[in-house]
């Protein structure tokens, strides 16, 4: 009937209608959707370890708290969207196996260390608020699975980025080391949240088709835009600069300007070449492993009572 048609496919993305799991799509389709779910869940999972670090080393209980909910928010949304990829075919152990091989991306941000406790704000701050910026057009994907999983992403986002903010303004109001040390990790944070949203547009092997298929709503640039305005009013008032002296507001355009991104520092990190992206695949693939027991016992359980359920 018309849902297997390329036609019906066309008119639910034309009337920004969802595309649903049993519905027709084209194989690119399909190829795209599963490639950007598996790598945005690739990326809340190895995100976890930047942050996990201090976990063991919070300075108040409040802020071991927080920082657990919050670790253990972002392996909730990578569950979600391994779930939403398998609602495309894929396997969730072959997304792991090719986190792990190197065959399949997560993003660049997390390749970068966490040095001091700031770390953790400007992560919650700059990061998350990224992520935000990116996730929140992202509730409106023409794929349906991963267009709602977004919506209950982006709200404990919210409060991922409300609690970073948080630490930096208490961080700000105390001693003179502790402002400086904010002021590093924003320095070492800002270039790097900038490319989270991807390639110049110029540059982007995905954005024409993602826009065509209303999987992106905004192109890298735009998102990566609204980021710099979004962030330089909170910068000013937390009372830390961001490292670019080209940002500067521009009355015509209604936006700021800021400095050139230097695209081969994320050339460079994509392809494994970052300061941590060694480090953060051997404790994926070890953690893996520790798990392979708890994954046998399940299977052999489920077998086992699967028998019984037919005698
Ligand atoms: N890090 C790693 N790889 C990146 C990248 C980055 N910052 N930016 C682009 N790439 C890769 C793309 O995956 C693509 O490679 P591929 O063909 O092997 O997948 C290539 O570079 C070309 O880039 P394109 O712009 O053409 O690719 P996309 O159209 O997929 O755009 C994207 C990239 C904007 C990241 C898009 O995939 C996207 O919006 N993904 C969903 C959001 C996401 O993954 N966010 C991760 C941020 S961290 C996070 O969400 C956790 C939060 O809790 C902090």
């Amino acid at each position: 009937d018309t849902r297997e048609t390329q036609a019906h496919f066309e008119r639910t993305i034309g009337r920004d209608q969802r595309i649903e799991p049993r519905d027709w799509m084209p194989d690119k389709y399909r190829a795209t959707m599963v490639r950007q779910i598996a790598q945005h869940a690739h990326s809340e999972i190895i995100g976890m370890q930047p942050e996990g670090a201090w976990i063991t080393r919070a300075p108040s209980l409040r802020r071991k708290a927080i920082l657990l909910a919050k670790v253990q928010d972002e392996a909730g949304h990578g569950l979600y969207l391994y779930s939403a990829a398998e609602t495309l075919g894929a396997d969730r152990s072959d997304l792991t196996a090719k986190l792990i091989s190197g065959g399949q991306k997560y993003s660049s941000i997390f390749n970068y260390p966490t040095p001091t406790f700031a770390d953790v704000g400007v992560i919650g701050w700059l990061v998350d608020g990224a992520a935000i910026c990116n996730q929140v057009p992202l509730c409106r994907s023409s794929y349906g699975p991963y267009a709602r999983a977004m919506i209950r992403i982006c709200k404990e986002e919210s409060f991922h980025q409300r609690q970073g903010y948080e630490l930096l303004m208490t961080l700000m109001r105390g001693t003179g080391a502790q402002r400086e040390m904010v002021q590093d990790a924003v320095n070492r944070w800002w270039w790097p949240s900038l490319m989270m949203f991807g390639p110049p547009d110029a540059d982007s092997t995905h954005t024409a088709q993602s826009m065509a298929w209303k999987i992106k709503r905004h192109t890298n640039d735009e998102l990566r835009q609204r980021f710099v305005d979004m962030t330089v009013p909170q910068a000013d008032a937390l009372g830390v600069t961001l490292p670019d002296p080209d940002l500067r507001w521009n009355e015509e355009r209604g936006h700021h300007d800021f400095g050139e991104i230097d695209w081969s520092e994320l050339k460079r990190v994509i392809s494994g070449d970052g300061p941590c992206n060694a480090e953060r695949i051997e404790r994926r693939r070890k953690a893996h492993e520790d798990g392979a027991w708890v994954r046998e016992a399940a299977a052999a359980y489920a077998a086992k009572h699967s028998d019984s359920g037919r005698e």
